[in-house]
């Protein structure tokens, strides 16, 4: 892109600099836009506006430090400055599970666009991207036009986000497809500006409603979550069938109208977005009085929390039927590969409730390893996997990383007390690991071959 047709490229801001936002702001301002992150909390936008990301994403970083170097990029706690730089505005705040209920908190995104709204005295388009409950746009569109000293030359539009983390860029800058909810040709025309580029390499640009835009974001991931959760159904009846779940998953994946993708069995689904996203789904279709159309989420729910449970008892039985005196090393405590993300994490709620059962536990994780610390400080971190497993009655494999799939068998088994692995991610190569005299056990597998000793 020439400098030249920067100069005419719009002045953007992105509301909120968590996961969403930074890589939000860091991939326009690589379109070439003029960007302005905002977010309240002055020590994140103080390690941005260094060039440092505040969270682990492959290639996200070199691309906001040529953001900053570029002067197309910089980052503010203030919304006065927000207002006054920009003509489009992104709302990228999250939106948690509330602490008493499954609903969607909604507190950040009703302070941002009141904090906001008052200081918009000129045409311009507020564009949500959080994940919202159903007909939240539509209030939010109302309130904003009240506020706004533009009235209603300053409009709301729904975009949501589909971003998978470790995969920020790629999904930000190409991403499958754009949905824009709005409500006139002006937003509809603001939008395809900013999308220009991944509209012009193909991505598939959907105009839908406020209220349908909203659904899309929440459908995606039930529908992704109900996958994982259908598969780990099988993994629960291939384990007492004597049968083998990766084998049936990656025949039922060869059926173009099943496909593979999100159908990886093993401790299943976690982060900050699945678990939430489906549990507000549901508590919003109690509300529109439609509760049993999404009363099959609470047995995705049910069965993805089951993996959980499944692993400690695995674990228990290597182990020796007890885990009392026992030293069990953990590999990878993230919620998933290529992410230092520990929310709802599947891996760190199996070894934190192993370590409570009596068990002395030992982690490790490329990335994550700082943020579980300060979540449990109960448990021992180590440095690197073979410190992790140095002397464990049982391994356990949590957490896929590329690490952890290409491991030596032996020279783990070399640290050890006992060969005794549990694959919570079916990510190893059971022939490999049984050949090194490890008794090796998966999620969703059956017994089988056992060739290690089991402590005890
Ligand atoms: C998910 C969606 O995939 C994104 O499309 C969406 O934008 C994002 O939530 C969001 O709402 O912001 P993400 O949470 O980054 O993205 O992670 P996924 O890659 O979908 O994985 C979610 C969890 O499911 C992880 O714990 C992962 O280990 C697990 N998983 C995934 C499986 O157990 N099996 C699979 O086959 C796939």
């Amino acid at each position: 892109m020439a400098p030249a047709e920067h100069a005419t490229r719009r002045h953007i801001t992105v509301l909120g600099t968590g996961y969403l936002g930074t890589a939000h702001a860091v991939c326009l301002a690589e379109m070439g836009f003029e960007v302005l992150g905002v977010d309240v909390d002055p020590a994140r936008v103080k390690v941005l506006a260094q060039g440092e990301l505040p969270f682990y994403e492959p290639g996200l970083e070199p691309l906001l430090q040529a953001g900053l170097r570029s002067g197309r990029l910089a980052f503010s706690t203030s919304y006065a400055d927000a207002a006054a730089f920009g003509d489009v505005h992104f709302v990228c705040v999250g939106t948690p599970q509330r602490e008493a209920s499954y609903a969607a908190d909604l507190s950040q995104v009703d302070g941002c666009v009141d904090a906001l709204g008052p200081l918009l005295d000129r045409p311009c388009l507020v564009i949500g991207k959080s994940t919202v409950p159903v007909g939240t746009a539509e209030i939010l569109a109302a309130r904003l036009a009240r506020m706004a000293p533009a009235g209603s030359a300053c409009e709301l539009a729904w975009n949501p986000e589909f971003l998978r983390e470790g995969h920020a860029v790629q999904d930000t800058l190409r991403p499958d497809r754009i949905v824009a909810g709005v409500r006139s040709a002006r937003a509809e025309a603001v939008l395809r500006e900013v999308y220009a580029d991944p509209i012009a390499a193909g991505t598939p640009f959907l105009v839908t409603d406020l209220a349908t835009a909203e659904l899309v974001k929440v459908a995606a991931n039930a529908f992704l979550a109900t996958k994982i959760s259908f598969i780990n159904a099988m993994a629960e009846v291939c384990e007492v069938a004597h049968a083998d779940v990766t084998m049936l998953s990656e025949a039922l994946g060869h059926d173009p109208r099943i496909g593979s993708a999100a159908m990886h069995p093993g401790l299943g689904f976690g982060g900050g977005c699945l678990p939430k996203d489906i549990r507000a789904f549901m508590a919003r279709a109690e509300e529109l009085g439609v509760e049993p159309a999404l009363s099959f989420l609470r047995e995705v729910d049910n069965i993805n929390l089951r993996r959980r449970a499944r692993m400690v008892d695995l674990a228990r039985e290597l182990a020796g039927g007890s885990f009392d005196g026992r030293t069990v090393g953990v590999l990878g405590i993230a919620f998933k590969p290529d992410s230092d993300d520990i929310r709802d994490s599947p891996a760190l709620d199996v070894a934190a409730t192993i370590q409570g059962l009596g068990a002395s536990v030992t982690v490790y994780d490329p990335a994550a390893v700082r943020h579980a610390r300060r979540a449990h400080p109960e448990l021992t971190y180590a440095g690197t996997a073979i410190e992790a497993v140095t002397g464990a009655d049982v391994t356990l494999l949590l957490t896929e990383w590329r690490e952890f799939r290409e491991a030596d068998p032996e020279e783990l088994g070399q640290a050890v007390a006992h060969r005794n692995i549990v694959d919570g991610r079916n990510a190893l190569d059971a022939a490999r690991w049984r050949a090194a005299s490890w008794h090796y056990r998966a999620l969703g597998v059956g017994a089988g071959a056992t060739s290690g000793t089991p402590a005890g």
